[in-house]
């Protein structure tokens, strides 16, 4: 058994915020254990929690089409949520139920080891670009511990705002040039008032 189920295991006894008490089940994340590229959404809907996997529902059929979009399938990327419980009635995350589902996700980084992290929406974003606002730094990217950070809209943004889905689009289509060109993108600087972002 791989190191990444038996933390599914794990994952699934949780039971430190209370919206696990009312899951239909836990949803901590799916596809390739050694994908080059992980995208981290928010946290399950109705659908993901009915059936256990991340973005199966509407956002997830469109995230579907803008991997499509790059040639990939979601078999060969990693799909995971900064929270792995539905929040009840599809509310936003709690910080207390974010900062508790932490080492879940750290563990998942350590354990697949992507090359690029791709935020999908504000809260995942907000954990790896405190301070930044999505509309301004999406489609940007930054690389720490040579690790790129890539920041997008959440692609259910594109289904309640229509004017969002050509950006999230085009933003889609800049990250294999961040694959190719990983070696070339300059680490920013330790101080977060230093860092520099890369425009691709
Ligand atoms: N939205 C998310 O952020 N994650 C999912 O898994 C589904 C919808």
């Amino acid at each position: 058994m791989s190191a990444l189920t038996e933390l599914y295991k794990e994952i699934a006894l949780c039971q430190l915020c209370e919206i696990a008490r009312f899951r239909t089940k836990v949803v901590p994340g799916e596809g390739a254990e050694n994908a080059n590229i992980l995208f981290i959404g928010e946290a399950p809907g109705w659908h993901e929690d009915q059936q256990g996997r991340p973005f199966v529902g509407p956002a997830g059929k469109f995230l579907d089409e803008l991997l499509a979009s790059i040639g990939l399938k979601r078999e060969q990327v990693y799909i995971a949520n900064v929270i792995k419980c539905r929040p009840t009635n599809n509310r936003d995350p709690l910080p207390v139920e974010i900062q508790n589902c932490r080492k879940w996700l750290d563990r998942q980084i350590e354990l697949i080891s992507p090359k690029v992290i791709v935020t999908l929406g504000r809260y995942s974003m907000a954990m790896f670009f405190p301070g930044k606002s999505i509309s301004k730094i999406h489609g940007t990217a930054q690389k720490r511990d040579n690790v790129i950070y890539y920041a997008m809209y959440h692609p259910a943004a594109a289904l309640h705002q229509q004017n969002l889905r050509q950006e999230i689009e085009v933003d889609m289509l800049k990250i294999p040039s961040l694959l190719t060109q990983a070696e070339n993108i300059i680490e920013a600087a330790p101080e977060p008032q230093q860092l520099k972002m890369f425009e691709v």
